[in-house]
């Protein structure tokens, strides 16, 4: 390929270029090795947990960050009380869970789990999947069907939409949070079944679903709504239950999707709905039926996680909150522009590749980890990093953030209002 490299993208390497599929395209290691110093901070090695504060390995040394890129919201990945949980699930029921949910992985204690997120979350039942991921695209594909209609935000999740691939429906798309769009999109297809499929908080954009908009728009199509709480759940509503909780719509929601990995600090994913469904869809989703269940030590400290959650969620929300409204505002101050978040996850728009992982290795230096964000996961123009603010950060963590934000993303923001 004789293009610039710093024109291409991952879109551009997924035509077979040698007869052999195991073998990666040369072109594509051709672009990996041009670009080897922009890789580098990919798959980054966490030296310690993912604390607010935290050691990555970077030019081959151990050094501290202030860590704007765990998802650990609430600070429970690293709650002392969590990890004593799983190191006695670890001498009672040993690392793994050694099979699948249906047939040998079950446990006492994901039984336990299973009925405890139901009851948080007002729902009949509720299921666990070994990972968020599989657990949306099994839900999705384990549902619909090959004359359905998935309706997707065109912001939506991979995994959503790769469920709905999977599953061979047809997908309607609507543009991002517009009621408009939905309706359009679900006159397309009138007459079939449809399902609208929406986030909580939007991963990438950081701004809520508007939940309420769009239930009332699916409502009078006679449409389902599915809600990925991926984000939302334990950092939004009064009592943690998420976004749907947030904006008052939980009863117009059927199925409620979330994950452990976020605001739990863990892993894996939940989905809560009532019995019948669930106990179809226990055949029906691959993820859950062919893949082995989660292991009883990280469902013991997902029971304690949620413990506390319940215990002293309001307490931690408020901070996580208040630390995302101070970090939003500040930003603001610094003319970094963070597009539609109002959030504690949000994008930090560069809008040019090359100046973004540029900028990328000087925050790294001086103790600062964002993640990059590339097209084609947002758009050419959008290139930014993204920042997650938890409420384990103190304001000095903050301040210091902004700091060394000031002193790299202020200049190249101002360079290229200059330029353009
Ligand atoms: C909206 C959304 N859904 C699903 C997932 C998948 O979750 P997990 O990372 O727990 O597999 C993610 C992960 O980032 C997400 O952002």
């Amino acid at each position: 390929m004789n293009v610039d490299p710093a024109k291409l993208s991952l879109s551009n390497f997924l035509a077979g270029e040698s007869r052999d599929p195991l073998q990666a395209p040369p072109s594509f290691t051709a672009w990996m090795q041009a670009g080897a110093w922009a890789v580098e901070l990919y798959e980054p090695e966490l030296l310690a947990s993912a604390d607010a504060r935290t050691s990555i390995r970077y030019d081959g040394k151990s050094q501290s960050v202030i860590n704007l890129c765990s998802y650990n919201y609430l600070g429970l990945a690293n709650h002392p009380d969590v990890i004593a949980a799983a190191h006695e699930a670890l001498n009672t029921h040993g690392l793994g869970a050694c099979g699948s949910p249906m047939l040998s992985g079950m446990t006492d204690l994901h039984r336990e789990l299973e009925s405890r997120i139901a009851k948080f979350l007002g729902r009949e039942d509720a299921m666990l999947f070994n990972s968020g991921f599989g657990g949306a695209l099994g839900t999705i594909s384990g549902l619909l069907r090959k004359s359905d209609v998935a309706v997707l935000d065109n912001r939506s999740h991979l995994s959503l939409r790769d469920g709905a691939v999977l599953s061979r429906c047809r997908t309607e798309k609507f543009e991002h949070n517009d009621a408009a769009s939905l309706d359009a999109a679900l006159s397309h297809k009138s007459g079939r079944r449809q399902l609208v499929i929406l986030e909580g908080i939007y991963s990438m954009d950081g701004d809520f679903g508007k939940l309420m908009e769009l239930s009332n728009v699916a409502e009078s199509h006679g449409a389902s709504i599915f809600v990925d709480e991926a984000h939302s759940v334990l950092g939004c509503g009064k009592q943690g239950r998420g976004a749907a909780e947030e904006f008052g719509v939980e009863d117009r929601v059927p199925l409620i999707y979330g994950t452990f990995s976020k605001g739990f600090g863990a892993l894996g994913g939940f989905v809560a709905g009532s019995k019948e469904t669930l106990q179809y869809l226990r055949f029906y989703a691959h993820p859950y039926v062919y893949s082995c269940a989660l292991p009883p030590v990280v469902i013991a400290g997902l029971l304690k996680a949620l413990e506390i959650a319940i215990r002293d969620g309001a307490a931690l929300r408020k901070v996580l909150w208040e630390n995302a409204d101070y970090f939003h505002e500040k930003l603001g101050e610094l003319g970094i522009d963070t597009g539609m978040s109002t959030t504690y996850v949000m994008p930090l728009v560069i809008g040019d590749r090359e100046r973004m992982y540029r900028l990328g290795h000087e925050l790294r230096r001086r103790g600062l980890w964002v993640a990059p964000v590339d097209y084609p996961a947002v758009p050419q123009n959008r290139i930014c990093f993204r920042a997650c603010v938890t409420a384990k950060h103190t304001r000095a963590d903050l301040d210091e953030a902004l700091n060394i934000l000031a002193d790299t993303l202020t200049p190249a923001v101002q360079e290229t209002a200059h330029v353009s």
